[in-house]
């Protein structure tokens, strides 16, 4: 059995024209990590929020854990948790009352709550801060209290909704952590981001959301093949030559987008390295080769930036 199961589904909002969702079809593995990719407004908050029981389909069917969304919501409710996107905690409230008291009403004991809180608060670096009313944390505390009442419960399904929006670095790095040993402990993940790095880092598959449609799926592996090519060169205009003339060029050698006013990128194979090199030295333009990442499939399968 699946953890999730979308059947057609599709989502028009009351007074909206458009639909939020269009006709998603996917399935989503028990015990990984499932991310929906998308830039804003692609429909993954809408299609977490159905799959979580706070909104219904207008048409098509979801299952999650073999039970349906519409008729056993209750059911779907006890086993799962969610990071919202539009969440805010209670302003009055530490970082304490809110993880332990989330815990006290998911039904835990209290020592096993207080050492959960405990352990939740220090992993994502809040210990510190746990009796501090949340009116006088920053943004990217708040959203970390959000992260951690999901991620103390032990929920067999967990739904991230942009879990590390306005968080730095470091935090970031502190929730990815917790992400992955959810996982180890076999538990189902499905992360909704705009960031590819971080889709690219956790996901064992990826669903690329585009206008309420999935337009690509399937691990790094499969999404990189939708490319067609190895590696990437960027190439700066010089006082020469400008970006249409860099594209005469070099457009021999496989594909060119536009990523900037002064600089182009080329996907191409490792192949043609030596002969690119020889030529952008012989005209002297700058440029750089790094190997394609999720953002290039990203920019390619939506047309450019
Ligand atoms: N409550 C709502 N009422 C009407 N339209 C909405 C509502 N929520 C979202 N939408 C629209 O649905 C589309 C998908 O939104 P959303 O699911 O929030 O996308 P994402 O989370 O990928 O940014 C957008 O066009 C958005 O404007
Ligand atoms: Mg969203």
């Amino acid at each position: 059995m699946f953890a999730i199961e979308s059947l057609n589904v599709s989502k028009l909002y009351k007074g909206s024209n458009k639909k939020a969702l269009d006709d998603v079809s996917l399935k989503i593995e028990r015990g990984k990590i499932s991310t929906i990719l998308g830039r804003n407004g692609a429909g993954k908050t809408t299609f977490v929020r159905i799959c979580s029981t706070q909104l219904l389909p207008s048409s098509g069917k979801i299952l999650v854990f073999g039970d349906d969304v519409v008729y056993s919501p209750e059911k779907i409710r006890k086993i799962i948790s969610i990071v919202p996107q539009e969440g805010r905690p209670l302003r009055a409230l530490t970082p304490w009352d809110h993880i332990y008291n989330w815990l006290k009403i998911r039904g835990e004991s209290n020592s096993s709550a207080t050492r959960k809180t405990c352990d939740i608060l220090n992993r994502l670096d809040l210990y510190s801060a746990k009796d501090i009313p949340v009116l006088n944390l920053s943004g990217g505390m708040k959203q970390k209290i959000l992260v951690g009442m999901a991620m103390a419960t032990e929920s067999p399904l967990l739904f991230l909704d942009e879990p590390t929006i306005g968080l730095d670095p470091v935090s970031r790095r502190q929730v990815w952590s917790i992400i992955k040993d959810w996982k180890n402990k076999g538990r189902t993940i499905v992360l909704t981001t705009h960031y590819m790095d971080e889709a690219e880092l956790l996901s064992d598959s990826i669903f690329i959301l585009d206008k309420g449609k999935v337009i690509s799926k399937g691990n790094m592996t499969d999404l990189r093949n939708t490319l067609n090519y190895q590696i990437r060169v960027d190439i700066h205009e010089s006082s020469k030559y400008n970006n249409t003339g860099i594209k005469d060029l070099f457009s021999s050698f496989g594909k060119i987008i536009n990523i900037s006013s002064d600089s182009i990128r080329l996907f191409t194979f490792e192949t043609n390295l030596q002969e690119i090199s020889k030529l952008a030295m012989n005209t002297n333009l700058s440029f750089a080769v790094s190997p394609i990442t999720l953002d290039d499939i990203f920019v390619n399968l939506l047309g450019g930036k």
